[in-house]
């Protein structure tokens, strides 16, 4: 498949090499500085390109930048009708204390806004230490996730890509499930860094159901 990456910093460039390694032909770009951006996709041995090229590129349109750039972001990539936008984002509070969204609605809802007509997939992925790490997993286990959206063939996809990080996912439901999935993920951000647990930490499921 092939995966256009918007940003190129932890979470970017650990996706590409995970993804990559897992089969799928990775472009990254979108930077502030295009020089960093190509160093760190030859870094990562992927391709890399402007936001038209990616959003030409992308069969999965990935939104990994911080909560602050996602206008500038969706304004670069332009017009994604039709394309399945995987939103990776933490609308986190620079001090973890909040979201800057929330309540009735979400990042992922507001991404889909921006984008009229996108297949938009909330799916945040483990935490990008982990996913950089040799050991991707947590003490054997694969990192519990999340994912939410209306449209299940997109859904699908999305969760399958998360399960080549590797991950456990959860079908959390439709994107206004994004409410919900991102609060806790603010929970796990906390945990990790302000409760001092560290990177290698996620949420998982417990029932006797299956999952998905
Ligand atoms: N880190 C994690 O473990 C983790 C896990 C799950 C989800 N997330 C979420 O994933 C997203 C990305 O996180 P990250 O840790 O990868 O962030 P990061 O390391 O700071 O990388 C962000 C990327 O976006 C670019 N960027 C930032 N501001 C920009 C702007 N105003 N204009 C253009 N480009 C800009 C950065 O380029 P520059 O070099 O120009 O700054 C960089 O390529 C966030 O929404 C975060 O909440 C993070």
């Amino acid at each position: 498949m092939k995966i256009a990456i918007l940003g190129a910093g932890n979470v970017g460039t650990a996706l590409a090499r995970r993804l990559s390694a897992a089969g799928h032909d990775i472009m990254l770009g979108f930077g502030r500085d295009p020089e960093a951006v190509a160093a760190a996709a030859e870094a990562a041995g992927v391709g890399y390109g402007s936001p038209e090229a990616l959003a030409a590129f992308g069969d999965v349109i990935v939104i990994a930048v911080p909560w602050a750039a996602v206008g500038d972001a969706l304004a670069a990539l332009g017009p994604a009708a039709g394309k399945i936008v995987w939103d990776c984002t933490n609308p986190l509070a620079p001090d973890l204390s909040g979201l800057l969204v929330g309540g009735d609605t979400s990042g992922g809802e507001e991404i889909a806004r921006l984008l009229p007509g996108a297949r938009v997939i909330k799916g945040v992925p483990p935490f990008a230490e982990l996913m950089h790490a040799d050991d991707p997993f947590i003490a054997g286990a694969a990192p519990g996730l999340f994912v939410a959206g209306d449209d299940s063939e997109a859904k699908g996809i999305v969760a399958g890509l998360l399960a080549q990080l590797p991950a456990t996912v959860v079908d959390a439901g439709p994107l206004m499930a994004a409410r919900f999935i991102e609060p806790a993920m603010l929970l796990v951000v906390r945990l990790a860094y302000l409760k001092g647990m560290g990177p290698r930490i996620a949420l998982t499921v417990q029932s006797e159901a299956a999952f998905g």
